[in-house]
This record gives C-alpha cells, sequence and structure tokens, in this order.
C-alpha cells in the first residue's frame, strides 16, 4: 500500500509527533508497504519527477530517527520561519501528496490533529486517514467533555472544577478539591501547562502555565483533585483492551520530560496488579472507548488510589509511537511487535 506518514505540526507536541513518524515510517517500510514522510505544517517540495516519487519502498526507502529535545520546541519560530507560506494549515504540497497515498497515518500530537479538524477536512477530500474520526476527536479532545460523558455513563473521573476564560478563580471551589491539585489546559497533551500546586502561591503561576498553553477553543482551565496513587494506562485495539501498563517515574509525576526522556520513567507491562482489578479497568476503558465514540485504537490513562478506586484521567485518540511510549509496550505485552501494530492500524483503515 502507498501510505503518506503526517507528522510535525504547529503544536507543541511537534517533536513528540516527529518521533513517532519517524518510526511508524521505518515500521511500515519494514511491513514492504511504499511509504513517505511530510511535516503536515511546513510541506515538502515536489521532487523534479513528481510528487509520487516522495514514495519509497525496500530498499530504496531511508530509514529516519527523531531524538525528542527535554523540553517544547519554540513553536513562534517554526511557524514564522515557513517557505512557501501556503495561507493555511496544511503545508506546500501536502493535500497532493495525501491525494496519492491509498491512506494517510496520522503521527500527529496535539490540537490539529487529535481535534478533528484535519479529520473532518479529510472525509470532506475523500482521503482515507487511521484512528478516530471527527466526532470522537472532539468528545476525547476536551478534558471537561469527555469528563461530563464518563460521569454520564457511571463512569469513574476525578471531581474538577472549571476556570472559566477570563473569569475570576472561585477561591472556595478550588478549596474544596484541596491541595495538591492539578491545573491543566482542557485541550493540552504530554503534560504541557499541566502542574500540580501544592498552596495558593503555585497555584497562581500554575495558572499561568496552563494559560499561556492554552487553546483558542479552550472555554477554560481544568482543576482537578489530585488523585494519591498508582498511575496506569490501557491502550485499546480493535475492539479488546490491551494488557494494563503501569508508570513508575523515578521521581515527581509524569511530566514531558519523564515521557520521552529514556531512563527516567519506570513501565511494567503487564502491570502487577490483582487479576480482579485488572480487569475492572479494561473492562472501564473499553467502556470509555465506546461511551467517547473512538475508533480503531485508543489509549486511557488512568490513576488508581490506595482503596483500588480507579479514576480515568483522559482519553487519548493518537497514543503516542515514539521510542519510550505506552501504547507500543502494551501492545508488544500482547504479542502485536510494532512493526505488525503499524501494518494492523493501516490495514484496517484501507479495506474500511
Ligand atoms: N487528577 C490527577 N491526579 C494525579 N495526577 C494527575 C491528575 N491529572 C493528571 N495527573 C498527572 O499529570 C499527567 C498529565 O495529565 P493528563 O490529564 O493525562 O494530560 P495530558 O493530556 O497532558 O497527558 C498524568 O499522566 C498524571 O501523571
Ligand atoms: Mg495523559
Amino acid at each position: 500500500m502507498k501510505v503518506l506518514v503526517l507528522a510535525g505540526g504547529n503544536s507543541p507536541e511537534r517533536d513528540v509527533s516527529f518521533s513517532s513518524g519517524c518510526m511508524i515510517s521505518n515500521a511500515l517500510a519494514d511491513k514492504g508497504h511504499e511509504v513517505a514522510l511530510v511535516d503536515v505544517f511546513l510541506g515538502i517540495d515536489a521532487p523534479a519527477d513528481g510528487l509520487s516519487t516522495l514514495f519509497k519502498k525496500h530498499p530504496d526507502y531511508q530509514k529516519q530517527v527523531f531524538a525528542i529535545p527535554s523540553t517544547p520546541p519554540d513553536l513562534n519560530k517554526i511557524i514564522s520561519s515557513r517557505t512557501p507560506d501556503t495561507g493555511m494549515f496544511f503545508g506546500q504540497n501536502v493535500l497532493d501528496c495525501c491525494r496519492l497515498a491509498d491512506v494517510v497515518f496520522l503521527a500527529l500530537h496535539g490540537a490539529a490533529g487529535e481535534n478533528g479538524q484535519i479529520q473532518a477536512a479529510f472525509d470532506l477530500l475523500n482521503i482515507r486517514y487511521t484512528g478516530t474520526d471527527f466526532p470522537g476527536c472532539v468528545l476525547a479532545m476536551d478534558k471537561l467533555v469527555t469528563k461530563e460523558i464518563l460521569s454520564a455513563n457511571g463512569l469513574p473521573t476525578p471531581p474538577s472544577v472549571l476556570i472559566p476564560r477570563g473569569g475570576a478563580v472561585n477561591w472556595q471551589e478550588i478549596e474544596a478539591l484541596g491541595y495538591p491539585c492539578v491545573i491543566k489546559p482542557l485541550r493540552g497533551g504530554s503534560s504541557i501547562g499541566v502542574s500540580i500546586p501544592v498552596n495558593s502561591e503555585e497555584f497562581l503561576t500554575g495558572l499561568q502555565e496552563a494559560q499561556a498553553a492554552m487553546d483558542k477553543y479552550d472555554r477554560g482551565i481544568l482543576v482537578e483533585k489530585y488523585i494519591d496513587g498508582r498511575e496506569y494506562c490501557v491502550g485499546i485495539i480493535d475492539r479488546t483492551a490491551l494488557p494494563v501498563i503501569e508508570i513508575i517515574p523515578n521521581e515527581g509525576w509524569f511530566d514531558y520530560e519523564k515521557k520521552y526522556q529514556a531512563g527516567l520513567t519506570k513501565e511494567v507491562c503487564p502491570a502487577d496488579l490483582p487479576m480482579s482489578l485488572m480487569l475492572k479497568m479494561q473492562t472501564i476503558a473499553f467502556d470509555i472507548h465506546l461511551a467517547l465514540h473512538l475508533g480503531f485504537y485508543s489509549r486511557i490513562d488512568f490513576k488508581v488510589d490506595s482503596d483500588d478506586n480507579i479514576y480515568c484521567l483522559e482519553a487519548n485518540t493518537l497514543p503516542g509511537m515514539t521510542p519510550t511510549s505506552l501504547f507500543p509496550q502494551e501492545a508488544a505485552a500482547a504479542g502485536i511487535n510494532y512493526a505488525a501494530l503499524c501494518d494492523r492500524i493501516v490495514r484496517y483503515e484501507a479495506v474500511r
């Protein structure tokens, strides 16, 4: 199959996306596909012999590697450096490359990529793509919408408060949640803009950080009750829950650096858990996947307190596929290696 892997973009998770994109492209080439990797925002120059020659098959395909720096990129620099400026989100030749492919593998993370806009545009353009379609993306991208749907379905998620955009902090509500609490942008990812303040002073600093990371569609900032306990994720693929993975940061919590710098976090998969708790978490993850109308694959994040109460933090429509990412580790524990995982994802979309 001809697969265009779309990576990069103009979100703070651009570097994470490149890392995922390189790995996915290499894996698909190993599986015999004709592959091209393109930055959705910066685009690509057309070769003299035409765009179709960008798609390379083994042995002409050149493997690529991208190491994620320890801090998110300077987006303003990247956005202003774009030449030519197409005057729209999609970079030069991107849509034409998409039309040449049998399937576009979305290796994107962050706003355009996970919020449903690209999916909606591709539906109108008859371009096939991997992952969840736009209605599911819209529900999963906004952490408060997700929580409202979970609550309506009796699915567990921590109590929270919304600080409306431009509105004042209701200190009574924040004190009721207690410290530490968790501040997060509504449509963030990779822990960018997330903080865990222990008092009102740190709260105000954290609020500023979250506001700086706010998306233009965000209604406000989410403040969540801190769940003291262990952290787990459950991947779903093809209507099946993968083995539960536990995340154990060497110190502190699972921030941007811990997520992508090797050796700062230990992952245990399958997690060391009683079978009953494992099955309960997998069942909840599957119910969340259905309630949010997610597609062929997803990853649901959880915290579990010392009384074994399970809380869903969020659902991810395009789980990370980097060398340190959780979803591929869960698939491997279920006997699906990285290349087979990528191959299954594109094949599903191609025949759907
Ligand atoms: N309510 C909470 N209690 C404890 N830790 C939390 C809570 N919410 C988030 N965290 C920590 O912050 C990290 C990022 O939060 P998450 O909601 O998953 O946002 P992101 O989309 O940035 O991954 C989590 O992996 C977890 O370590
Ligand atoms: Mg998360």
